[in-house]
């Protein structure tokens, strides 16, 4: 097993508070890899401290090292940080412009200037994210007259566009029903052929569709991790098989 990331006894904290506790965990290179854990536990904070955007937080204190490929993300240029590990959020946070301009905007930041190359990332990354059929003939429309799902397909496309290793992924279908979720699953399978894919989700029955690993964190210590089958069918941890029998809610 290839590790694309891992984390060497990272703890993190706000305002000395601490939220993550000297969690150890191998992300696989190339497969699907699902944080579940009950609210509150410190799974988006994990995510935050993976693409460096939680030790820039005020008040928030990181401590531990975390890899990439083999170079602690620390010596990493933060624009470099960002570029590799790309990080979507629960909400649809599409920018209030054209679809077209949500996918031309980061390449164009890092430097793109050719239109046809600008077009080509744009519907390559629309195709992948399963959304270019029903938006090819609106790519001008504004991106916050999508749905729900469009939007946040156009978002996960997006972070696409600048060739991401990792895909960090924060409870991506928590506001969608159940064929638009279905859609984003189908999705993330295709796609961990070229990715490496990190999802925080609440919905166990979609860790146990899609993830090849399982982590389950509580109260911001990682209690297990290892191949989703077995995480979620037989945990080894009695907290573990207490939170997937329900328990926490
Ligand atoms: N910006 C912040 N400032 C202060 N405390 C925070 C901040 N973000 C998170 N926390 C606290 O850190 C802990 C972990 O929060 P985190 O958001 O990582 O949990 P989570 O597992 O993602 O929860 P949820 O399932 O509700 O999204 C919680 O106690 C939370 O209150
Ligand atoms: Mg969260």
């Amino acid at each position: 097993m290839e590790a694309s990331m891992r984390l060497e006894a990272v703890s993190a904290s706000y305002d000395g508070k601490p939220a993550l506790q000297d969690v150890s965990l191998t992300i696989p290179s190339r497969r699907i890899t699902a944080i579940i854990g009950p609210s509150g536990c410190g799974k988006s904070t994990l995510l935050r401290c993976m693409n460096g955007l939680l030790s820039e937080e005020p008040g928030a204190k990181v401590t531990g090292e975390i890899f990439l490929g083999d170079r602690p993300i620390s010596a990493l240029p933060r624009e470099e940080l960002r570029r590799r590990v790309g990080l979507v959020f629960q909400t649809p946070s599409p920018f209030p412009f054209s679809i077209y301009r949500n996918m031309t905007y980061a390449p164009r930041y890092y430097g793109v200037r050719d239109k046809r190359r600008l077009e080509a990332i744009a519907v390559e990354k629309l195709q992948m994210a399963g959304l270019y059929d029903e938006v090819r003939e609106d790519l001008g429309k504004s991106a916050l007259k999508l749905s729900g799902g469009q939007q946040q397909r156009l978002c996960i496309a997006r972070a696409l566009t600048v060739e991401p290793e990792v895909l960090l992924l924060d409870e991506p279908c928590s506001a969608l029903d159940v064929k638009s979720s279905a859609v984003i699953e189908e999705m993330l399978t295709g796609l961990k052929e070229r990715y490496t894919i990190v999802i925080v989700t609440h919905n166990i029955a979609q860790a146990r569709r899609i993830s090849d690993y399982a982590a389950f964190l509580f109260n911001g210590h990682l209690v297990e991790a290892g191949p989703a089958r077995e995480l979620l069918e037989q945990p080894r941890e009695e907290e573990t098989r207490a939170f997937l029998s329900g328990v926490y809610g």
